[in-house]
């Protein structure tokens, strides 16, 4: 049967750099109080006129450069964003003429920070059903733009970034040995819509938004929800627990993580963190850290991973891999 193997990584973070104590300037908060209840330290912001489409061409760039591949390789691209250059066109065809590539197929999916998850998903049945051959998955946001620099529950949170991941049909056995994508599980709760939202766009104001968030509620169904997503991916693989050697956790906030890390029963040193120098990207998360673990050299060939995220909508999801 045909598999999805990660064939590369790549990342882009902008150059500007906030440390927390950025925000003390102009709100009632402080670097201890930001360290102490989300991780997050410092985060990138992307300058003035860098779009979520330059973003993601770096990361594109990279992941190609990573795989010792180029743009004539590659049959589609699918983005995970919530912060598109424009209404439309898809930012994914932005990225497609922006690395040169002219045949095959692009398109973006939007499921906020579980977004890269969907993106993995998607490109995994196109892969499967052979519509495709390789596939650049990318997440890239510019969460920048719609915050609301007044509101300290929710600006202190988020930064800009871009990862890729290059995934490649391979033939398997049909296995839980087999390299590649193993199994995923995807949710969705429309009833959660006020918890997570941005107020703006195009059917009603007219506008791009800001961000409104219920942090403690959101929280709370992220503990809840991220470990038994991951829990029934691992075991739709017929794996067990045990047999993880890697979390790639959205990075949202180090408590959500910790939280999610110990119902999994996992030991800090198997989760990528990158949430204190990124912040939460939003879709761009997940591939960002593991794009920064595999450039450090992190995973071996036959390692599990198991990445998960949880965002607005209410939407999450999990999907488990051989690497
Ligand atoms: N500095 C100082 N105080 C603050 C700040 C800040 N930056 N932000 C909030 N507070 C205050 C609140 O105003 C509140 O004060 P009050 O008690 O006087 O009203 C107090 O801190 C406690 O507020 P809570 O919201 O209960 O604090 P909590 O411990 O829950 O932490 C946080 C807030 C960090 C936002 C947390 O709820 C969280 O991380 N939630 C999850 C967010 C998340 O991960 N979202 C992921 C999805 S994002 C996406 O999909 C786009």
């Amino acid at each position: 049967i045909r598999r999805s193997v990660v064939r590369g990584t790549g990342h882009y973070l902008p150059e500007r750099v906030e440390e927390n104590a950025f925000f003390e300037q102009n709100l009632d908060t402080t670097d201890e109080w930001i360290r102490a209840r989300t991780g997050i330290e410092r985060r990138h912001f992307a300058a003035e006129g860098q779009t979520t489409s330059d973003l993601g061409i770096e990361a594109a760039k990279a992941a190609l450069a990573n795989a010792g591949l180029t743009a004539d390789d590659i049959d589609a691209i699918i983005v995970a964003t919530s912060t598109p250059d424009l209404t439309f066109p898809s930012v994914a065809t932005m990225i497609q003429a922006g690395i040169g590539m002219k045949r095959g197929f692009a398109f973006d999916v939007q499921a906020v920070c579980a977004g890269f998850v969907y993106a993995l998903s998607t490109a995994d049945a196109l892969l499967r059903a052979g519509q495709a051959d390789r596939i650049l998955v990318i997440g890239a946001e510019v969460f920048s733009r719609i915050l609301d620099w007044s509101d300290r529950g929710t600006c202190v949170l988020f930064g800009d970034g871009a990862g890729a991941v290059i995934l490649e049909a391979q033939d398997g056995q049909g296995t839980k040995e087999d390299r590649g994508i193993l199994a995923l599980d995807l949710n969705s709760d429309g009833q959660y819509r006020d918890l997570l939202y941005v107020d703006g766009g195009v059917a009603t104001t007219g506008t791009a938004g800001h961000l409104r968030m219920q942090g403690n509620l959101v929280f709370r169904h992220a503990v809840e929800k991220l470990a038994a997503t991951a829990h029934r991916a691992i075991e739709r693989a017929g794996l067990a627990q045990d047999d993880v050697d890697w979390l790639v956790p959205h990075q949202a906030n180090i408590r959500i993580i910790e939280a999610t890390a110990k119902r999994m029963g996992l030991p800090m040193d198997k989760v990528v963190l990158t949430v204190a120098d990124h912040g939460n990207t939003s879709a761009a998360s997940i591939p960002l850290a593991m794009s920064v673990a595999n450039a450090e050299g992190r995973f071996n060939p036959g390692d599990i991973l198991v990445a998960e995220a949880i965002g607005g909508g209410l939407a999450w999801g999990a999907v488990v891999l051989r690497w």
